[in-house]
């Protein structure tokens, strides 16, 4: 899908589509469609039954009296009760009709005209993004020959709007882009997504104006990242972390995001079943999230200092693959007894939560992670569990997630789960009480290398990969965080 802004134009002949409310009520295109065709549109809506459901269509084919071969005109609630997501939403719902149309082009009339309780640019914005963000396909790997089924190219979107010089515009496609970035790198199979292969992508964001560090095995080494390293052990490849910055806010802390890049867990010695195995090359959606959100705060220049770090291992059984048993020492000098090898992703947590408090004393800290089956169990994909030592930050997650369809549930920390993760012969274990808060126990576990800051914990197990068409995704990755995170630092953090 392509989409476009221009000053109030409509093309001449073709495909438009112009908006109607589900009461029946024109929009100045809508209007003139009408009185050019005798009355088509009023009739079409008489048929309806004079309401129509929001996000439905009506489809006028070779209009009389118009250069159309089809006017759509498509219902959208727009009043006091719609929310910017809805708004999005039916974006998605125009451009899959369009697609099921097999329509290559269309041009989009304003919404002006309708009661609106959005200015008609800002619903235009709206549609484009929600259009874009659900016509995303993974499509690299299908070669020309196997792709009969994708012969009808994704449609390209013209919007007529009062001005298409603003900011407004610019960011739908860079977040939008930002987003498909976070999907790609979850999409992609582990043979070609590796720990390095992913800090070569992380060093490409230098293009976007942010600075990227990658460290290797021997600075992890130096630095005393001794859990993160452990996970990695089995593996033939080799870890990194990167590190990449954003300074667009002069000397403020920074907002630091840390994110699980688990390349492929395979549970290490604690060997996960085969049934399903393949799903754990999306088991760095945290740091697919991160890498996706410090694209859209650098490519639309935030006036912010965001810190992104990422995690980046493989979890696999060899002979030299850490043990059940084993005890290693965190970077923060805490002692972890691992009982579980698939425990993996709090390992990693573990340290460069404690380096990224460490070195940038960040004002708020946030990580993502596909870290527990169990949340799963617990909210499904309707909702990532967040876990917050800091009641403003998690009202200001869930406030921001409700805006752009990350939806997050609140999940409790607490002295009584600490006591789920006390170890016999270290400091702390890996895994807490079998299936008693499965996710609760993860959560502590990383909250013991956080110190007072404020810090939340976002598990995303459930919400980076879809197994179904979703409103504004098809199924497969759904760049869950990225636009979460960047609409966060757009409403709080920036100055
Ligand atoms: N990456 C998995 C969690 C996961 C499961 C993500 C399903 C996405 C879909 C994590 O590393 C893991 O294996 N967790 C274990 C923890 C257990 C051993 C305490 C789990 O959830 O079973
Ligand atoms: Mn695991
Ligand atoms: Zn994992």
């Amino acid at each position: 899908m392509k989409v476009s802004f221009v000053k109030d134009q409509l093309p001449p002949a073709g495909t438009i589509v112009v908006m109607v409310s589900p009461d029946g009520g024109m929009s100045d295109a809508a209007r003139e469609v009408n009185d050019k065709s005798g009355g088509l549109l009023t009739r079409a809506l008489e048929v309806n039954g004079k309401r129509l459901k929001a996000g439905s269509f009506i489809d006028l084919f070779l209009p009389a009296n118009l250069d159309y071969s089809r006017v759509l005109a498509m219902a959208l609630s727009a009043d006091s009760k719609t929310t910017v997501l809805a708004l999005e939403e039916a974006g998605g719902q125009l451009a899959v009709k369009l697609r099921s149309l097999k329509v290559k082009e269309a041009g989009v009339a304003s919404a002006r005209g309708l009661p609106l309780e959005f200015e008609p640019d800002f619903v235009a914005a709206k549609l484009a993004t929600g259009a874009l963000l659900r016509t995303y396909e993974f499509k690299k790997y299908r070669t020309a020959a196997d792709d009969d089924e994708d012969k009808c190219e994704a449609p390209s979107l013209q919007f007529a709007v009062g001005n298409p010089d603003t900011a407004e515009f610019d960011r739908v496609r860079t977040q939008s882009e930002a987003v498909f970035r976070g999907r790609d790198l979850v999409s992609e199979p582990a043979n070609v997504l590796y720990p390095e292969s992913f800090a070569d992508a992380c060093e490409e964001l230098t293009r976007f104006g942010l600075e990227v560090e990658i460290f290797d095995r021997a600075k992890l080494q130096e630095l005393g990242m001794r859990a993160l390293l452990g996970v990695n052990q089995g593996s033939v490849r080799e870890p990194r972390v990167a590190v990449m910055r954003w300074n667009g806010g002069g000397d403020a802390a920074p907002v630091a995001l840390v994110g699980k890049g688990v390349c492929f867990d395979s549970g290490g010695l604690s060997l996960k079943p085969a049934a399903g195995m393949q799903d754990m090359k999306w088991d760095m959606g945290g740091a697919a999230a991160v890498f996706g959100a410090m694209q859209a705060v650098a490519a639309r220049k935030a006036e912010a200092n965001v810190v992104g770090i990422l995690g980046l291992v493989e979890n696999m059984p060899s002979g030299s693959a850490q043990r059940p048993g084993d005890v290693v020492k965190a970077m923060s000098g805490k002692t972890i007894e691992i009982l579980n090898t698939d425990a993996e992703g709090r390992l990693v947590l573990a340290d460069i939560l404690w380096y990224t408090q460490e070195r940038f004393k960040p004002q708020i800290m946030i990580n993502l992670a596909t870290l527990t089956g169990a949340i799963i169990t617990a909210l499904g994909s309707e909702h990532a569990g967040l876990f917050s030592n800091d009641d403003t930050l998690a009202e200001r997650l869930i406030e921001t997630g409700g805006v752009t369809g990350d939806r997050l549930w609140r999940m409790p920390l607490g002295k009584d789960y600490d006591k789920h993760i006390k170890s016999d012969i270290a400091d702390i274990k890996n895994v807490g009480r079998g299936r008693a808060a499965g996710s609760i126990a993860a959560a502590v576990f990383l909250q013991q290398f956080v110190n007072d800051r404020p810090w939340a914990h976002l598990d995303i197990a459930g919400t980076t990969w879809s197994s179904r068409d979703l409103p504004l995704c098809g199924k497969g990755a759904t760049g869950f965080g990225v636009r979460l995170l960047d609409e966060l630092v757009a409403r709080y953090y920036e100055a």
